[in-house]
């Protein structure tokens, strides 16, 4: 009998900046057999992702602003790489609604916080934590959910929390923020796809 070997899920990864994230979850599904990262998206040409891609050998895409927010121009794009499961991690640029559509319940995010709270435009990175530092929580954590046509808005599908230290500052947290990030992203990825 012959083995079917082509994965299942043909994610692709959108990242803006570093794409310390993308590096876990390509790590993590690099043997894979049902999930593979077949295409790394970015925004920005100098984003640090671009590097960790072409480490891996998995094709690149650099999203142009005009064309990305008009209908349909990028759709093909990820036909061609036959994607169909996108994951943001550390993307910045809202996702536009034929983008949703194409892909219904198929676009997850990563948020540095425990959303509702700390989430919207403007929200990201560093300002995330400023700002729940600013407030005095006493505990911040990661939230993985779905991509609506609202920021930081679809349903919930994973969280977990970390304290908020009396001395902490945004680095610290940001710090503790990746370590959670890093220990669940990936796995809840193949949760999500796999064991559901
Ligand atoms: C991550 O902490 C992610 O949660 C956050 O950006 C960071 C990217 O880090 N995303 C947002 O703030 C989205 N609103 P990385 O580039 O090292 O993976």
């Amino acid at each position: 009998m012959l083995l079917n070997k082509t994965p299942l899920y043909r994610i692709a990864i959108f990242a803006s900046g570093t794409g310390s994230n993308a590096d876990k979850i390509i790590s993590y599904f690099k043997s894979s057999d049902s999930i593979s990262i077949a295409l790394i998206v970015s925004n920005n040409r100098e984003a640090g992702v671009l590097h960790i891609a072409n480490k891996n050998n998995i094709p690149t895409l650099i999203l142009e602003k005009e064309k990305f927010f008009l209908k349909d121009v990028y759709l093909p794009v990820f036909e061609s790489y036959k994607i169909n499961f996108i994951v943001l991690a550390g993307f910045l640029w809202k996702i536009p609604l034929n983008l949703i559509k194409a892909f219904p319940q198929k676009i997850i995010n990563i948020h540095p916080a425990l959303l509702p709270a700390y989430g919207g435009k403007g929200m990201y990175g560093m300002h995330v934590h400023e700002a729940v530092i600013a407030h005095k929580e006493k505990q911040s954590g990661i939230t993985i959910h779905y991509v609506d046509e609202l920021y930081d808005h679809g349903k919930i599908i994973f969280q977990e929390k970390c304290a908020v230290d009396k001395n902490e500052t945004p680095a610290s947290l940001a710090t503790k923020i990746h370590r959670l990030e890093y220990a669940h992203f990936a796995p809840q990825i193949e949760k999500l796809l796999l064991f559901k």
